[in-house]
């Protein structure tokens, strides 16, 4: 999902034409540049020769749609982003009703998401606004102003040039879906979970965590044991953590676009879950990150819609115990399309197979997640390989005394050497 495509229908989703004909610089650019978002790769380690002549054999699959000759889009004159046309946007994206398909706030959470289907027949998922790297025809906001103004061909996405108030309300809409997200997502390497002396805040809307460091962290399918996840929806989910002298919490925000307990045959329960090895040592020897092995336990701090915050220890996959008795809470919310949740624990381990979270050492940790929507449950999951988190140093008073000590030495380093060169002389 989505298919690869059937040349024969000649309908091609990215063009930059007013028709429904492609221009050869169009095919040619998607050989190069492959397809965001899809398995579609990008062809740019093929010589310049050979992505022409595959551009002219795909047309030879539908002779008759190239009958006509390609027209170029004309798009409005362009209008830069500024307070005023993201407003005018906001307006226009709520009277077109783009919200209806891609969700209030853009997170491909629209009502008539599970009706959408392609002229192949297929279902098609309304992009994620918010996550403009997964754009088919590209994140620059020509290609986006583009998209808008011929709609993507063969797919519920319209064209929006002669629906549109004003023409450059195309480049207002276009400014607008811009400020929804980064251009690209600035992946973390190291989770720190800062120290305080504060209480740690359920509310996962609390101040506090929106002050916090944000740690962004991709997730791909589970393609290793069967049953595989080759489609999976989350591919994302920001940490935020924190923690003081008794608790450790973690806060995730993660997109999903419907909240779902689940039938338990066609959807399951909405789940994620943070791994950690069962005790934490200096070694590197870490547990297999596929939920442990026969001779190795993980454990886990997870949560599942309807079930809230748990305990388990896993010897892979198939064998997940819950753990009872240990101290843990949380709260989650939901809305327009994103989770947003708070797991908490004690800093030290209270019970077998838990780990202690100590400062200044570097704790191994993986993430796995289902869309029980989408019908994710088991080894249908997203997941990550091992990261590393590090529990920030408490502060302490060093960091007042230190930089005047360091700033008095340097002066009468200083002292020294003028006076040995003045009596050198
Ligand atoms: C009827 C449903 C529907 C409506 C209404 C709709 N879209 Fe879309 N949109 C889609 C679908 C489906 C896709 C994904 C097409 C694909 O991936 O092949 C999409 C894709 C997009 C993309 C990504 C294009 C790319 O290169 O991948 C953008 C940007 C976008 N829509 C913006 C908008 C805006 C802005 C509006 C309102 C003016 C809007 N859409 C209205 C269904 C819709």
């Amino acid at each position: 999902m989505p298919k690869p495509r059937d040349f024969t229908k000649g309908l091609y989703k990215i063009r930059t034409t007013a028709n429904k004909v492609p221009m050869d610089q169009d095919l040619f650019k998607i050989i190069t540049d492959g397809m965001p978002g899809t398995s579609m790769p990008p062809w740019a380690v093929l010589p310049d020769k050979d992505r022409w002549n595959l551009v002219a054999y795909i047309k030879t699959f539908a002779p008759d749609a190239f009958k006509e000759a390609p027209k170029k889009l004309d798009l409005p004159k362009d209008v830069s982003s500024s307070e005023t046309s993201l407003k005018r946007g906001k307006e226009m994206f709520e009277a077109i009703e783009c919200h209806k398909c891609h969700g209030t706030e853009g997170r491909a959470d629209g009502p008539s998401r599970p009706e959408l289907k392609d002229e192949w027949g297929f279902p098609v998922a309304p992009a994620n606004l918010t996550k403009r790297w997964t754009f088919r025809g590209g994140a620059s906001r020509t290609d986006i102003a583009t998209r808008l103004a011929n709609g993507v061909l063969g797919t519920p996405m319209p064209a929006f040039l002669d629906s549109v108030e004003k023409p450059e309300d195309i480049w207002h809409l276009t400014n607008y879906i811009v400020s929804l997200g980064p251009e690209r997502p600035r992946y973390a390497t190291l989770i720190t979970v800062s120290a305080t002396k504060d209480a740690l805040p359920d509310d996962p809307n609390a101040e506090f965590w929106k002050k916090a460091t944000a740690s962004a962290i991709p997730l791909m399918g589970q393609v290793i044991v069967d049953p595989r996840n080759f489609n999976p929806v989350i591919d994302l989910v920001t940490i935020r953590a924190a923690y003081n002298d008794t608790e450790v919490a973690f806060h995730l925000t993660w997109d999903d676009p419907s909240e779902t307990k689940g039938d338990g045959k066609q959807t399951f329960p909405d789940a994620i879950s943070l791994q950690f090895p069962p005790q934490i040592t200096a070694s590197t020897e870490r547990p297999y990150f596929l939920m442990g092995d026969a001779s190795e336990a993980v454990y886990l701090l997870r949560w599942q819609q309807g079930k809230g915050v748990g305990e388990a220890s896993a010897n892979g996959p198939a064998k997940i115990a819950p753990l009872q008795g240990g101290e843990v809470s949380g709260k989650v919310v939901y809305t327009n399309g994103q989770y947003r949740l708070v797991m908490k624990r004690p800093r030290i381990a209270k019970g077998e197979g838990r780990p202690t979270f100590q400062p200044a050492v570097f704790t191994p940790v993986a993430i796995q997640a289902w869309d029980g929507g989408a019908g994710e449950s088991g080894t249908r999951m997203s997941l990550t390989s091992w990261y590393y988190l590090r529990l920030e140093e408490p502060q302490s008073n060093r960091r007042f005394v230190i930089p005047p000590v360091v700033a008095i030495l340097t002066l009468a380093a200083m002292f020294l050497v003028v006076r040995a060169a003045n009596r050198a002389r």
